[in-house]
């Protein structure tokens, strides 16, 4: 992470606009400490709580939900003693049939959507990840499943030919990216997110597609135009550099858990350099908003309303509740993901 201190100098240079707001404010410098700490192949085995913050959660059990207070001090009392520390799910489900049913929810989600199935790609397992197993020989966790259901979602709605220009901001982890770059290698894909986080997703990626496949932070961040981009490759550029994009035709926007967990105007401030410029947008956000109170959250919650109106002369194509593999992806009021499309070009 030698990087680091370059990309930092350059964010904490750029306007406000593009600095992290009171909801990521609050998990700033704590990300840049651990990841000055971090071993990063040990990036999704659950021991850095924070990276969970924008994607490498794979726990199987939460661990808010581990262990009642009776039982934690029970076991402070009487340590030896076998103490089980995970409920018993209903209908005598184990781990195993809870996996089972997402993956062949994915197979059949993927023959609906006319995807390229699960069962022909799997993931990577850099970074040790807590969660992987086995299923037909192919490795996945529940993350993997997860972000594949949203690639069909996207093929149910608008299907990808698999050459387009994507731009995702706030990529988080890069598991989107994984899985869009495993079905469909020709993609080119731009993506854009806080520096420390961006170079955690670059290092993900970099292990999970091959070196070959991924432009990195240290080559973008000279970058004063978008004419170097690679066709069929991933580049990875600090938010601050999203003004590059005014004027860039491409095809598809790409935000999920993202937008929600900025300011209102902040995201206008994103959207004026891409509005016009691309022919579908996907969101996927909290329906009511991030949570917010006086100290902490957002300070003012963003509707599906709110973005619906934001994006003027775009058509909304579809609409629907967010899912995980093997459940309703639910928080305060629950998510959503739609697609948009332009109306006229310009
Ligand atoms: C909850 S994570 C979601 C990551 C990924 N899209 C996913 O679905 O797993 C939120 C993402 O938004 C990014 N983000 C938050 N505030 C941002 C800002 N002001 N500008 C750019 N990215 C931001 C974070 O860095 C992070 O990657």
């Amino acid at each position: 992470m030698k990087f680091l201190k370059e990309l930092l100098n350059d964010y904490y240079k750029s306007p406000s606009t593009f600095q992290a707001s009171r909801y990521w404010k609050k998990y700033e410098d704590k990300i840049i400490e651990e990841i000055k700490k971090a071993d990063l192949n040990k990036l999704r085995s659950g021991v850095y709580s924070v990276f969970a913050t924008f994607g490498f959660s794979e726990y199987i059990y939460s661990p808010k939900v581990k262990m009642p207070l009776y039982l934690k001090l029970l076991k402070k009392i009487k340590p030896s003693r076998h103490i089980v520390t995970h409920p018993d799910l209903p209908y005598s489900l184990k781990l195993k049939d809870i996996r089972e049913m997402a993956y062949m929810n994915c197979v059949n989600q993927g023959k609906l959507t006319n995807t390229k199935s699960i069962a022909k790609i799997e993931t990577s397992d850099y970074g040790s990840p807590i969660d992987l197993f086995q299923l037909e020989g192919k490795n996945y966790t529940m993350q993997f499943f997860s972000y594949y259901i949203r690639l069909c979602y996207f093929n149910g709605v608008t299907k990808l030919k698999g050459d387009e220009v994507i731009v995702e901001l706030g990529s988080g982890s890069g598991f989107q990216i994984e899985i869009l770059k495993k079905i469909y290698p020709d993609l080119t894909i731009l993506c854009f997110d806080l520096p420390y986080i961006l170079l955690l997703g670059e290092n993900y990626l970099c292990n999970a597609l091959g070196n070959n496949t991924i432009v990195k932070s240290n080559k973008t961040i000279k970058w004063e135009s978008l004419d170097k981009i690679e066709k069929g490759k991933v580049h990875m550029l600090g938010n601050w550099k999203f003004p590059l994009l005014k004027d860039y035709k491409f095809d598809i926007f790409w935000n999920a858990a993202s937008f929600g967990e900025m300011e209102p105007d902040i995201v206008r401030n994103y959207l004026s350099y891409i509005l016009q410029s691309c022919n579908i947008i996907y969101l996927l956000q909290a329906r009511k908003g991030k949570e917010s109170t006086s100290e902490e959250g957002v300070v003012t919650p963003i509707k599906f309303e709110d973005y619906d109106s934001m994006l003027q002369n775009y058509k909304l194509l579809d609409k629907n509740d967010a899912f995980q593999a093997h459940r309703r992806l639910s928080q305060s009021g629950g998510y959503f993901q739609a697609v948009w499309k332009l109306e006229t070009l310009k």
